[in-house]
C-alpha cells in the first residue's frame, strides 16, 4: 500500500511472515465481546478491522459464551484485579490467556478499548502472543490534546495546513477524517480534547457553535474522548450584552451559570473549560482587581454538578516588566496554591519562558502542593523548526518528567507531581498542543506523527522510554525490519539534541527570530516589549554570555528547593547543557568540557550541523526499507534542515563573535 501517511501509525498492512501470521491466526479465531455499548462496539469493529488488514482474513463477531478456544474475549470488570500487587486502575486493562484464549479485561469501557489497541499494537510490532500477561493503566486522569485552532480555520503556531475543523460544514456535515483523528488519539489513550485556540474566540459560547460542537462530541464519543472549551474571558461583554466581566458580579456568574447548563444540554459529556486569561494581553479578572482563582471558582461555579473541569494557565508575564520573565508566573501563582476550588486545575508549561528547545522544569513544580497541576508541552513545533526540522520531542518532555523538584524530598519528580502522587491529588491531568492540521499527512512533517504518538504514550504512562516509543512508533509507521528500526529510533532520539546544538547549545534560549518564531535573530534588541527580544534573554557583552539568574543576579534560582538550586548555583559544576539559563559566563572561562565558553559555543554550533550531515546519511541508509513517496518527503525536508542549521550557525557565531571579538577556533574557522 502507499504511504502517504494519512493512516499515521494505525497501518494494518498484511504481515508477511507467512509462519508469524499462522501463530496469530491461531490465536485470533472469532472475537466476542461482553457487552454492547457504543465504546465497546468500538473496540470490537477496530479489533476486527485491524486483525483482518493484518492477518488476511476478519474473524467473526460472535456471541460470548458461544465459543471459548481460540479467540478474543472483550470483558468490562470494573473490579477487575489481575493478580496480587497487580491491581487495574480506571480505564485500565489486562491482556492474557485463559481456557485457549485471548482476553482483554478493562475497568470500563474504554479500559477494553485501550486494550484492543494495546493488542493490535502487539501485533504491528511483531510480538509473540503465546504468553502474554499485560497489565497497564493510565498513571494520568486526563491527556488531552490542545488545539489552537481558529473559528476562521487557522491554526495560531500550526505547521500542517489548517484546521481540521470544518465550522461551515458543521454541524450537518462530518468530515470521515474526525473519525480517524479520534481513532488515532484513541489508540494511544487520549481522551479528551480542546477543541479551540486559548486565544478564544467567543463565538464557541454562541448556540450557533455549542451544536457545531456538539456534532464533534458525538464523533468523539464512541472513542472514550470528550471535547472541552478555550473561552474568552470577556464573552459576558463580547456576546452576552452584560457592561462588565467581573467574576465576582452575579450578573457575570449567572452569564457563565446559563451558558455552561446550556453546554450540558447539548453535550452531556462536556469535558470543561480552558481558560488563558491577563496573559498576552487577554482579558481576565485582574482587569477588576480580582485575581486568577476569583476567576477560576467563578468558573467552577458555574460547572455546578456537571462532571467537568476548570483549567486556569499560569502562562502569565506582563508588559515592560522590568524583572525577569522567569518568575512572573511563580510570583502571581504560588500565592494563590490552597484557594482553587475541586474541580479547578493550574495548567503550567513545562519551562518558565515558553516551550523553547530545552527549558529548566517550571519552578511552580512542586511548588502548590495544594493545586492539582496540568503540565502543558507543545507538539506543535513553534521554537523547534516548525515541520522542515526533524525533532523527535520525547526526549524533551522526558526531560521534563523526570525532573527531580525535591518537593516532598527526593525523587518528586515532575511526572509525580502531575499524576498527583507527590500531593495525594485525586485529579490529575497532562496537555499537548496538538501538530495537527489539514495536510494529508496531518503533521506536516512525517516524523511530526511521533510527537503526537509519543504525546499519547507518555500520557498514558510517564515511565516509558523515549527510546522504547521511538522503536514502536518506527515500527508501526515505518518499517519491521531490525536494523533499518534501531537505525531510524537512534536519529529520532538524538534529533532533539541536535537541534538545541545548532540552535541555542549552553542553554541560550529565545534568540529566534521575531512574531514569526522562526531561524536565527540574536541581535534583536528592540520590540514591542523588553522580554520579546533576544539582547534580554542572551545578555551577550564583551565581558561574556547568559542570564545571571543566582543570587548576585534575578535570583530567578531561589525559586526551587535548595536540593535544585545545587545542581544549577555553580557555574563550575552546572550541566553546561543549563550553564547560560543560569549564570553570565566569561567568553574565557573553562567549561567542564576543557573548552572555554567562545570555543565550546562555536564546537557546539559547528558539529551541531555536521550531525545534520549525519541525519541525512542515515537516512539515506534505511531508503530500502522505507515507502518510496514517505522517504523522499523526508529527504527533502533534511535538506532545507541542513541549509537552515547552516543559517542558524553562521548567524549566531558571527554575531556572537562581535562581542567575543574571537577567532572561529581551529578545526572550524573558514579558509581564510
Ligand atoms: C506562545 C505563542 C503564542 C501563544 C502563547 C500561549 O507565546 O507564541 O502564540 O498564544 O504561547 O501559550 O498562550
Amino acid at each position: 500500500v502507499a504511504d502517504d501517511g494519512y493512516r499515521l501509525w494505525l497501518k494494518y498492512d498484511r504481515i508477511q511472515d507467512a509462519g508469524l501470521r499462522k501463530d496469530y491466526q491461531k490465536a485470533a479465531g472469532f472475537i466476542a465481546s461482553s457487552g454492547s455499548s457504543p465504546i465497546l462496539t468500538t473496540a470490537a469493529t477496530e479489533l476486527q478491522q485491524g486483525l483482518e488488514g493484518l492477518l488476511g482474513q476478519k474473524p467473526p463477531l460472535v456471541a460470548p459464551g458461544s465459543k471459548t478456544k481460540g479467540g478474543i474475549l472483550l470483558s468490562v470488570d470494573a473490579t477487575a484485579n489481575v493478580s496480587a500487587g497487580r491491581t487495574l486502575g480506571k480505564d485500565g486493562y489486562h491482556i492474557g490467556r485463559k481456557n485457549g484464549s485471548l482476553v482483554i479485561t478493562g475497568t470500563t469501557d474504554a479500559g477494553v478499548l485501550y486494550g484492543v489497541f494495546a493488542l493490535l499494537r502487539q501485533l504491528q510490532t511483531r510480538q509473540p502472543l503465546q504468553n502474554i500477561d499485560l497489565t497497564s493503566s493510565p498513571k494520568i486522569q486526563y491527556r488531552l490534546l490542545n488545539h489552537w485552532d481558529n473559528p476562521n480555520g487557522t491554526v495560531e503556531r500550526g505547521y500542517a495546513g489548517s484546521s481540521i475543523w470544518k465550522w461551515y460544514e458543521l454541524p450537518e456535515h462530518l468530515d470521515p477524517r474526525y473519525q480517524d483523528y479520534a481513532r488515532a488519539n484513541a489508540s494511544i489513550g487520549i481522551n479528551g480534547v480542546v477543541i479551540n485556540n486559548v486565544n478564544a474566540s467567543a463565538r464557541y459560547l454562541t448556540p450557533e457553535y455549542i451544536e457545531k460542537v456538539a456534532a464533534l462530541a458525538g464523533v468523539m464519543r464512541p472513542y472514550g474522548i470528550r471535547v472541552y472549551m478555550s473561552v474568552l474571558w470577556a464573552a459576558p461583554k463580547v456576546i452576552g450584552g452584560l457592561s462588565t466581566s467581573d467574576p465576582l458580579d452575579p450578573k457575570v456568574k449567572q452569564w457563565w451559570t446559563d451558558r455552561t447548563n446550556e453546554i450540558y444540554r447539548a453535550i452531556p459529556d462536556f469535558g470543561g473549560f480552558l481558560v488563558k486569561a491577563n496573559s498576552e494581553g487577554e482579558p481576565g479578572p485582574q482587569d477588576y482587581g480580582r485575581d486568577h482563582a476569583d476567576g477560576a471558582n467563578m468558573l467552577a461555579d458555574a460547572l455546578g454538578q456537571h462532571d467537568g473541569l476548570v483549567m486556569w494557565r499560569a502562562f502569565v508575564y506582563k508588559a515592560n516588566s522590568n524583572g525577569d520573565r522567569f518568575k512572573e508566573a511563580y510570583q502571581e501563582f504560588k500565592p494563590l496554591d490552597g484557594r482553587f476550588k475541586p474541580k479547578t486545575l493550574v495548567q503550567v508549561k513545562n519551562g518558565p519562558i515558553d516551550f523553547q528547545s530545552r527549558e529548566p522544569f517550571h519552578p511552580l513544580f512542586g511548588a502548590m502542593p495544594r493545586t492539582p497541576l496540568v503540565l502543558e508541552v507543545q507538539l506543535t513545533q513553534e521554537y523547534l523548526g516548525f515541520a522542515t526540522h526533524m525533532v523527535y520531542l520525547a526526549p524533551m518532555f522526558k526531560e521534563t518528567l523526570d525532573a527531580d523538584t525535591y518537593a516532598k524530598g527526593q525523587g518528586s519528580t515532575v511526572a509525580k507531581v502531575v499524576d498527583g502522587s507527590v500531593d495525594k491529588h485525586s485529579v490529575s491531568g497532562i496537555a499537548g498542543v496538538a501538530n495537527i492540521g489539514s495536510d494529508r499527512n496531518w503533521t506536516g512533517h512525517p516524523m511530526g506523527q511521533a510527537n503526537w504518538y509519543a504525546f499519547g504514550r507518555l500520557a498514558w504512562d510517564h515511565t516509558l522510554s523515549a527510546q522504547a516509543i521511538a522503536e514502536e512508533w518506527t515500527r508501526m509507521s515505518l518499517t519491521n525490519e531490525a536494523p533499518a528500526v534501531r537505525t531510524i529510533a537512534d536519529v529520532l532520539v538524538k534529533s532533539r539534541d541536535i537541534y538545541v546544538r545548532y540552535t541555542t547549545p549552553l542553554g541560550l534560549h529565545h534568540i529566534m527570530g521575531q512574531s514569526i518564531h522562526y531561524g536565527p535573530e540574536p541581535w534583536l534588541a528592540s520590540s514591542a516589549r523588553p522580554d520579546w527580544t533576544s539582547v534580554y534573554y542572551h545578555k551577550a557583552d564583551a565581558a561574556g554570555l547568559g542570564f545571571d539568574r543566582t543570587a548576585k543576579g534575578s535570583n530567578a534560582l531561589g525559586l526551587y528547593r535548595p536540593e535544585v538550586q545545587q545542581l544549577w548555583n555553580d557555574p563550575q559544576t552546572c550541566p553546561p547543557d543549563y550553564l547560560l539559563w543560569f549564570h553570565h559566563v566569561g567568553w574565557n572561562q573553562q567549561l567542564s568540557t576543557g573548552r572555554t565558553l567562545w570555543n565550546e559555543l562555536c564546537t557546539r554550533y559547528y558539529t551541531g550541523v555536521d550531525s545534520v550531515t549525519w541525519m541525512q546519511q542515515q537516512w539515506a541508509a534505511v531508503q530500502p526499507q522505507v515507502d518510496p513517496e514517505l522517504h523522499a518527503d523526508v529527504t527533502s525536508r533534511l535538506q532545507t534542515q541542513h541549509k537552515e542549521a547552516l543559517w542558524w550557525r553562521d548567524a549566531c557565531v558571527l554575531y556572537f563573535q562581535t562581542h567575543a571579538k574571537q577567532p572561529i577556533p581551529a578545526p572550524f574557522a573558514p579558509p581564510t
